[in-house]
């Protein structure tokens, strides 16, 4: 199938016909090539290698799906967009002062940079950068996990999002390299309120369980310049819609960030759940979900699915 000469008009894709393509292709590849289930958050390992969804959502409001596109799944990395999205809104332009927009080239959890570069992370979505977001949003909300709910459930229209207890609990039990992050950032006066709570908050973002279709619509205003195309509200300027999407790129799949605008071509963010979203500018959210992960704590599957959609529809930024 070769892509249309102008991919953004939709009416050049038979989606449904694209997802049912595609689910087929993954479904080949389940057993031995769906990669790893992440098993350092115990309650985590429990998710199926086999396990496969996928949404569209497009600007129009139309939604595809095909797989368990309805089932929750545990969003852990992919909050770090919300929760930057609710810093920016608060601290402006500061909170760049204290977290940086590079990619890092090194694993999401590592340590490594932060002696070298002041306890100032390389970008908001490694655990560090996300750590000191978590910062900022304790220092700028009253009930900092309600503003974040009440967020989530608006924006996907979903109220029924929440967390599940289990793996809060198993992080918060297992978080050996979160609470070493947290107090090394500490120790170089990057975080401002008790150690212990803002992991708490870190903690309760990632164990929140949310479905393809609610994700891909909870950011939908990042394919929109910054505003909800279905309430016409205006989440954040066009200019900071840009820039998150920019930052999703170089650094939303961590050290597979290059592999990933390579094969894929969209502005992206993964969580070790096992769910990708991404973002195709001015036309739809797309989000993935199969729990077997690469190396690297990516969705295996799930880039593979989003490497074949743009590959067949010819819709990328490039
Ligand atoms: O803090 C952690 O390690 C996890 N709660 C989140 C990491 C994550 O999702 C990285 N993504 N690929």
């Amino acid at each position: 199938r070769s892509p249309p000469q102008n991919p953004h008009d939709l009416s050049r894709h038979d989606i449904p016909d694209i997802l049912k393509t595609i689910h087929a292709e993954v479904r080949e590849r389940f057993g031995q090539h769906a990669g790893k289930v992440a098993d350092y958050i115990p309650a985590l390992a429990q998710a199926s290698p086999d396990a496969f969804g996928m949404a569209v959502v497009t600007l129009d409001g139309d939604v595809h799906t095909v797989g368990e596109a309805h089932a929750p799944f545990s969003i852990q990395s992919i909050s770090k967009v919300h929760t930057l999205t609710l810093a920016l809104d608060k601290a402006g332009d500061d909170l760049w002062k204290r977290v940086g927009r590079e990619p890092s080239g090194d694993p999401f959890n590592s340590l490594i940079q932060l002696e070298h570069e002041n306890g100032i992370p390389r970008n908001p979505f490694i655990n560090a950068g996300a750590i000191v977001v978590a910062d900022v949003i304790l220092s700028h909300y009253d009930d900092p996990e309600a503003a974040l709910l009440a967020f989530l459930r608006e924006r996907s229209g979903n109220p029924d999002i929440g967390r599940d207890d289990e793996i809060w609990e198993s992080e918060r039990k297992s978080g050996y390299r979160n609470v070493a992050l947290a107090n090394f950032i500490r120790s170089f006066d990057n975080i401002e309120n008790d150690v212990q709570a803002v992991l708490d908050f870190y903690y309760f973002q990632c164990a929140l369980k949310m479905n393809c279709i609610d994700l891909a619509r909870s950011l939908q205003f990042l394919a929109c310049r910054g505003k909800c195309p279905s309430s016409g509200e205006q989440v954040t300027s066009i200019e900071r819609a840009r820039r998150i999407n920019a930052v999703m790129m170089t650094c939303g799949t961590y050290d597979a960030a290059g592999e990933f605008a390579f094969h894929v071509g969209l502005p992206a963010k993964s969580g070790v759940g096992g769910g990708i979203v991404a973002v195709v500018p001015h036309v739809m959210n797309l989000c993935v979900w199969s729990p077997g992960l690469d190396q690297k704590g990516n969705s295996l599957l799930g880039g593979y699915a989003l490497h074949r959609f743009t590959r067949m529809t010819g819709l990328s930024v490039f």
